[in-house]
This record gives C-alpha cells, structure tokens and sequence, in this order.
C-alpha cells in the first residue's frame, strides 16, 4: 500500500491515492466496454470498499480491549466518527453501496442531479439528508468530472456544519479534483484512478464513458 501525497499551489493537499494492483485491476474492468451492466456495478461496489477502508485508516480511533480464551487481553482501534455517508444519483449508488458494507452504522444521504450535456452544469432536484453537524461526511460519486456536481453538493454539505468532508470516486480528472481544492483546500479526496483529461463535452479521458448509462442503461429526457 502506498499514499501519495500529492502537490498542488506548493501546498500539500489531501489527495490520497490508493495505489494497489487489485484496486487497478477493478478500475481496468469499470474501464472495458464488455463489461456489461451487472459486473460494471459488482466492479464498483467492491472500488467503494476497497476505497473506504483506505479511508477508514486516516479516521480517529479509539482503542477497545477484549479478553480472549487465553483470559488475556487484547487491544485494538475502532473508527471514532460519526459517519454520515452521501451519495449522488444515479451512478453513485453502486460505489455508496460498497462504502456502506465498511461503514454499516452510518447514517446516509441522497442527492439527485442532472447534469445539462451543454452547459454542463447540474441542477439539484432533490436533497434528503439527514442532521450532519459536527459529522463526518463522506461523498460517494464514481466519476468527478469538471467537479460541478460534487460542488454543489458540498457547497449544500458546509451551510450544515460538518466537522470534516471526505470525497470518494472511482475516476477522477485532474480538473475536477483541482477544482474542488480550489473552493476548499480541506476536502479530502479518495479516487481510485485519476485520469488527466477533461475533453469538451466534460467526458473523462479515458476514463469509461457514462458512468450512469454503463450502470442502469440509457436515459431519456423527461421534463416535469
Ligand atoms: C455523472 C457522475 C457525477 C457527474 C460528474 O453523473 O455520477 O455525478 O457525472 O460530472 P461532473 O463532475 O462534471 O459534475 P451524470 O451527470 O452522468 O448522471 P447519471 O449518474 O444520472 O447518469
Ligand atoms: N459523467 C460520466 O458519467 N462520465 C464522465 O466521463 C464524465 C461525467
């Protein structure tokens, strides 16, 4: 397991990336066109876990004891945070999903965006979150693009006082995560794989394509 700390405005910032040949080896497969709409969610949920245990390691502790058989005892580090994991529709939901296995007693939120393919921006059409104060959130979106959507849910998150926000992704650009750090330096990112090309339409290069679409097939627009 190796942290790379990453440097950015001569500034160490927190981008953590898990570098591990069985993580890769999942990216590789989110990242081949055969695999088809089940595997690609298998993949991801098993890229969430992977990840949020990463993520588990930089989280404060507290120690327990238990005494074994042996009438001795025995100490160990347990996660000392209150967890509120977050996630944004659609193509969230698989990499929340695999989160949530590492961190079952969290409480959990919804976002749901549609991102305009012109202007690229998102429109937040339903938040569902529960009280987050002085909390841990924990964002789960497998693609971080141009970072709009992330934006908006953080910006959403901070109005809400959470003690810190931590982000997880399974491809993210270099664009968006500098965009994120742009707007707040202390956001914590985890993605799996950073790939360095936002093309014009706000695809991730070579990224996997649409991450929505590759989960549960295409969409239609419906206004409402
Ligand atoms: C994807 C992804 C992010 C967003 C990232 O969702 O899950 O939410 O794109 O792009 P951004 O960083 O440029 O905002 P998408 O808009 O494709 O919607 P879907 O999950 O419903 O398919
Ligand atoms: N959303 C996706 O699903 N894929 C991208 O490459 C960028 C945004």
């Amino acid at each position: 397991m190796k942290k790379v700390i990453l440097f950015f405005f001569i500034q160490i910032i927190s981008v953590s990336l898990f570098s591990n040949p069985i993580l890769e080896s999942l990216v590789y497969k989110i990242r081949d066109p055969d695999t088809d709409k089940k595997e690609f969610r298998e993949y991801l949920e098993k890229i969430g876990e992977y990840v949020a245990i990463d993520v588990a390691k930089d989280l404060n502790t507290k120690k327990q004891n238990i005494e074994t058989v042996m009438q001795v005892k025995a100490e160990h580090n347990f996660v000392d945070e209150e967890i509120v994991l977050v996630t944004i529709l659609r193509a969230g939901l698989p990499l929340f999903n695999g989160v949530f296995k590492v961190f079952p007693e969290a409480e959990a939120g919804f976002f749901a965006m549609q991102r305009n393919e012109k202007t690229l921006k998102a429109s937040v059409d339903y938040v569902a979150l529960p009280p987050i104060d002085n909390k841990t959130v924990i964002i789960a979106d497998t693609m971080l693009a141009t970072g709009g959507s992330m934006l908006d849910a953080i910006k959403i998150v901070e109005k809400r006082n959470p003690k810190k926000i931590i982000l997880i992704s399974a491809i993210a650009a270099q664009e968006g995560i500098d965009n994120i750090l742009k707007h707040n330096p202390d956001i914590e990112i985890y993605p799996a794989y950073v790939d360095p090309i936002l093309n014009e339409v706000g695809y991730i290069v070579p990224g996997l394509g649409d991450a929505g679409d590759r989960c549960y097939g295409n969409k239609i627009t419906v206004s409402h």
